[in-house]
């Protein structure tokens, strides 16, 4: 008889013998807790950034891997009613893109999966959250969209504050999105709420002073763009780099200031949908969503947000981080506030008449 082993040897053959046989019927180490013996080789993304953006990403994410991949644009909060009105069978397997605090929301729901990724640990941890519920993949800035030929014909200068946004003369002529369906809006309510040292009610009343200056809610947190383009509004409230990609589609009346209180920002994340049917291709999504290879396309599409992963190179287009003055944003308590407040924000400050 053959003499048995040294035991270490042992404990690492039938690591292997392990290891051979989940492979074997498709999971990959990676692969535990999800479905991946269903697996179909393909992923479908609950994508929140620009269409633009979410087409290029899972075009190219399929060319880096063969890994088919589809993708439906939705703003933060439709993303969580899509993802909780299909828990027991989800459509989606990955959600990429749009603000943190809505993963935080969703996690808190029982909608997603942890998963850390090899590739976060590239990621700062002021991108991340430390169970992987998700993790960041671009930073953007809040900011004021303005059009300088509106906003001289109405003899109001650019908003360099929260305070200047509260203008009288600014009456129906801000554009900004509802915060129940856009994670842009949340990101503004919030920042009221951190400039207001946590106070809710005080934020909320700020909204309210706010109200009859905001043309209508919007659902996409994109849209005041538009509206700010097309001369509808004066300022559109939104994030920075949508200004930007918006000024370079022709509209060069637009201008970008930011508030000199300190503005809100968002992380961008990614994460994996609970109960997931390809898990085993929605956890690669995450990996190559995390490379700088992925956070280099969206300049290509005119997607200027920055990078989180610091080996990405950064366009000269992105706004530069150390030059805005940014409130403390706390985004797991954001992410865990935003249904009540979101709640509140509808009945106490949207449904009220404008003078
Ligand atoms: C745009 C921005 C993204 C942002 C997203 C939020 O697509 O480019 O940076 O994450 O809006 O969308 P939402 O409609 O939820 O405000």
């Amino acid at each position: 008889m053959a003499p048995l082993p040294h035991p270490r040897f042992r404990a690492m053959s039938i690591l292997l013998t392990v290891a051979a046989l989940a492979a074997a019927a498709g999971c990959a180490r990676s692969d535990a807790g999800g479905r991946g013996a269903k697996d179909a080789g393909k992923v479908v993304v609950a994508c929140g950034a620009t269409e633009e953006w979410c087409a290029a990403m899972t075009d190219r994410f399929t060319e880096a891997t063969g890994v088919e991949a589809e993708f439906v644009r939705l703003s933060s909060g439709e993303t969580v009613a899509r993802l909780q009105a299909g828990k027991a069978n989800p459509e989606f397997d990955v959600w990429h893109g749009g603000p943190a605090d809505g993963f935080v929301a969703a996690g808190e729901q029982g909608l997603l999966d942890p998963y850390v990724s090899a590739n976060a640990a590239a990621i700062s941890d002021r991108y991340k959250d430390p169970s992987g519920t998700w993790t960041g993949v671009y930073v953007g800035v809040l900011g004021f969209c303005n059009n300088s030929r509106i906003l001289a014909e109405k003899k109001v200068s650019a908003p360099r504050s929260w305070q200047d946004l509260l203008s009288p003369g600014l009456g129906k002529n801000v554009g900004l999105a509802h915060p129940s369906t856009s994670g842009t809006a949340y990101t503004m309510l919030w920042s009221q709420v951190a400039l207001h040292g946590g106070d809710a009610g005080a934020a909320l009343e700020y909204m309210r002073r706010l109200h009859p200056n905001v043309l209508q809610y919007s659902k996409s947190g994109i849209a005041p763009a538009q509206q700010a383009a097309r001369g509808e509004v004066g300022v559109g409230v939104i994030f920075s780099h949508d200004c930007v990609a918006t000024q370079e589609q022709g509209f060069k009346d637009l201008t970008v200031t930011f508030p000199a209180e300190g503005t809100g920002y968002e992380v961008g994340g990614v994460a994996l949908v609970r109960g997931a049917h390809n898990s085993t291709s929605a956890r690669r999504y995450v990996d190559w969503a995390l490379t700088p290879a992925a956070q280099e396309i969206g300049p290509s599409v005119k997607s200027y947000q920055v990078p989180t992963n610091p080996r990405a190179k950064v366009s000269e287009k992105s706004v530069d981080l150390r030059t805005v003055k940014l409130v403390d944003y706390d985004v797991a308590a954001a992410g865990r506030a935003k249904k009540d407040l979101t709640k509140r924000f509808d009945a106490e400050v949207a449904q009220a008449p404008k003078s």
